[in-house]
């Protein structure tokens, strides 16, 4: 007799996450994985996704499917992005650069943090074909700001992404117990020579402060979006209301995200969120979506709702702590492979045939069971082990 869960979510993901759990060093592995809080929003991240049903339209001709997808103006093979991730390094020594390499080889976007521990120039010079975003803190500094700013256009990067969902510095290191082992330098925060304390050390702490604007607000986001050419993403988003000021404001980009989790705890899966931050933007402005989207029909589904492009964050690190520049590109691949494949079996040659008839939410069918075509309540279902 088989027992337990016999249909688990196994897939290359889940496995890699494993093997890089074991690989990395216990500080490395919980700094990169940590869910947030109590973990509830890390969590229905990924088992929202899964509430969601795909209805497949067959006997259409899918022999050939293409994945690509334009975003702000950039042509990427498949609609899968790597969302911006802080300190690379702990995941890989080549850090930021292999990240690129692999996003790069496999034709799609990755956005640099400026938490990064390479400066933006030399992470575009490791993929110079690449496409990449830059995300920008708000500094106290608008004169440091704006040079970032056109560091980052000359470099090559073509949209700045802000992030709003992260109103407080420092990172709560305590609250997940780990120390930070090294010091080292984030040179596109500072590009002094001098040390300011390990991360979670006051020394650092005092000079985040001074550093980085805490909190932003409306304004910061308006003055980014007066002192650069390029176009502005707005990541951290979850509500319509600030969906709508956003596209008020002229930003090219609505990012829903809950920081995979690791900002806010108890907020809704991004999933969840979609549709409505999709009808408040109403076409004004491209919408993004992150957190737990972990196989190709999460991507479909989040398509279907309205998403134009989706991007995975913990699953490029998993990746690229256990490969390099290559598990990254492996990770994206086996995206790639996943969507292409959930594509043909739900009757999808191209992104533009992914539509929101494609999918329902489980919730539906247990709302059909339980009233019945004139609205009454169907008792035999009341009276049921449902
Ligand atoms: C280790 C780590 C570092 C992160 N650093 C940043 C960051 O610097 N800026 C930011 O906007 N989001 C950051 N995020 C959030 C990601 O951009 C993204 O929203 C989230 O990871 C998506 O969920 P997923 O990991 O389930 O794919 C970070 C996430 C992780 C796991």
């Amino acid at each position: 007799m088989m027992s337990g869960n016999i249909y688990p979510r196994t897939t290359f993901l889940a496995q890699l996450e494993k093997s890089a759990g074991q690989k990395l060093s216990e500080f490395a592995w919980t700094y990169l994985s940590y869910p947030g809080a109590e973990g509830q929003t890390c969590r229905d991240n990924c088992e929202a996704l899964q509430r969601y049903r795909l209805i497949p339209r067959n006997l259409r001709d899918v022999n050939i499917r293409d994945t690509s997808v334009t975003v702000l103006g950039s042509k990427l093979d498949f609609p899968v992005a790597i969302a911006p991730t802080s300190f690379h390094k702990f995941a890989h020594p080549e850090a930021e650069l292999a990240t690129a390499k692999g996003a790069a080889i496999m034709n799609t976007l990755m956005v640099l943090s400026s938490w990064s521990h390479h400066p933006l120039e030399q992470v575009a010079d490791a993929a110079p074909r690449g496409v990449r975003w830059f995300y920008m803190l708000f500094y106290r500094d608008r004169g440091w700001m704006k040079r970032v700013l056109e560091r980052a256009e000359q470099a090559g990067y073509t949209a700045i992404v802000l992030t709003a969902d992260q109103p407080l510095f420092p990172l709560n290191f305590n609250e997940r117990d780990v120390a930070f082992p090294v010091q080292f330098s984030l040179p596109n925060i500072w590009l002094d020579d001098v040390t300011h304390g390990p991360p979670g050390s006051p020394e650092f702490d005092a000079f985040l402060k001074k550093v980085v604007k805490q909190a932003a607000t409306w304004e910061d986001v308006e003055w980014v979006k007066n002192n650069t050419r390029l176009p502005v993403v707005l990541k951290g988003i979850l509500s319509v209301d600030d969906a709508k000021i956003a596209v008020n404001m002229g930003v090219s980009g609505v990012y829903v995200s809950n920081h995979g989790g690791r900002q806010q705890d108890g907020v809704p899966a991004t999933i969840d969120v979609l549709p409505d931050i999709v009808a408040a933007v109403g076409g004004k402005a491209e919408v993004y979506l992150d957190g737990g989207v972990r196989t190709g029909t999460d991507v479909l589904k989040a398509l279907a709702l309205g998403a134009r492009c989706v991007f995975i964050g913990r699953p490029a690190l998993w990746g690229l702590a256990m490969n390099g520049a290559e598990g990254v590109q492996q990770v994206l691949q086996f995206l790639k492979d996943e969507l292409s494949l959930a594509m043909a079996r739900a009757g999808c040659a191209k992104i533009s045939d992914i539509q929101p008839s494609l999918v329902v939410h489980e919730s539906y069918y247990l709302h059909r069971q339980l009233f019945n075509h004139t609205g009454k309540v169907n008792n035999k279902i009341l009276t049921s082990k449902y």
